[in-house]
């Protein structure tokens, strides 16, 4: 299991979300479990729980996971599971959101997501769809790759990686645009020069600010009174949407609809950071409805 994905700030979420026996949980990025099983050994309430996750290998997992229980599973985008739960008028006690990749998603090299090792240029979450990175890098115009190397990875030489993209197409592999950003950042560096350009064209491919953005409202709006929505992110530009989201919710009025549990975001501790350091940049950030 634990291969598969370690799940961070396990007690940080207990100590804020405080789940409760009989409570439901929704789960929106279920990955392989850690956090859901976490939650409803306490809650107990499997039959009003929703596990919910948009890659298939994550899904058959829960499957087999938790094929003796009564929870429900969807593979889908959080956005359209959302939708689909707003549409049935459903409501949860408990909401959570640990968003980004799993670190199967890293380690398996087929899925094309680390410059660490040599792939197709893949980084499907859901790898049903049809844009996957190998579209996105061959295909798109300078312009729009320069746009989103600048909004999607801010990366400070956007304009020379998107003219070094086009001028060596077609490009097949990680290996490749790796390359092509070591080029345009010649030398030692202390993150890796791919980083960027790889998160970049991750969150592109999956849509991972669009989905959040437009579910956010619709998650609160899931939320019984009394519940909690915790979200978990990984990089500066999920946290500011969710931050700013968050704000305009719980603002300081006495007509606000939530109160935030934590006002500054709560990180890992150094003994987690030592285990996991891909837990280095979680951030996590809950909000209580009134
Ligand atoms: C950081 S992992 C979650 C790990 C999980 N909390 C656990 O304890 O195992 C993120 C998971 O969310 C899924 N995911 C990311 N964005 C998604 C989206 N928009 N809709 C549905 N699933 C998504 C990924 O496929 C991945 O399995």
């Amino acid at each position: 299991m634990e291969q598969y994905h370690v799940a961070v700030l396990k007690k940080e979420i207990l100590d804020l979300v405080n789940p409760q026996k009989d409570e439901s949980y929704l789960d929106l990025t279920a990955g392989y479990g850690g956090h859901a099983s976490m939650v409803m050994q306490i809650t107990t309430n499997y039959q009003s729980s929703f596990l919910i996750d948009r890659d298939p290998t994550a899904f058959e997992y829960l499957k087999q996971k938790y094929k003796d229980r009564a929870v429900h599973l969807m593979n889908l985008d959080f956005l359209s599971a959302s939708q689909q739960l707003q549409n049935q008028q459903k409501k949860f006690d408990i909401i959570l959101a640990d968003l980004g990749m799993s670190s199967q998603h890293i380690n398996d090299p087929k899925r094309g997501f680390s410059f660490l090792s040599n792939s197709s240029l893949d980084m499907r979450m859901d790898s049903n769809q049809e844009l996957n990175a190998f579209k996105v890098v061959n295909n798109y115009s300078q312009q729009s790759l320069q746009k989103i190397l600048k909004d999607y990875g801010e990366e400070p030489k956007a304009v020379l990686i998107a003219s070094l993209i086009i001028k060596n197409r077609p490009i097949y592999s990680t290996h490749d645009l790796a390359l092509i950003c070591q080029k345009a950042w010649p030398g030692y560096h202390k993150i890796h020069p791919a980083t960027r350009t790889f998160q970049a064209i991750r969150i592109e491919v999956n849509d991972e600010l669009n989905q959040l953005q437009l579910s956010l409202p619709i998650w609160f709006e899931l939320l019984n009174s009394a519940g909690r929505l915790a979200i978990i992110t990984f990089h500066s530009l999920e946290d500011r949407i969710v931050k700013r989201f968050f704000k305009e919710i719980a603002g300081p009025y006495l007509d606000s609809q939530a109160t935030l549990i934590n006002k500054k975001p709560v990180i890992v501790n150094q003994q987690e950071l030592v285990n996991n350091p891909r837990s280095r940049s979680a951030k996590l950030r809950v909000v209580l409805k009134k």
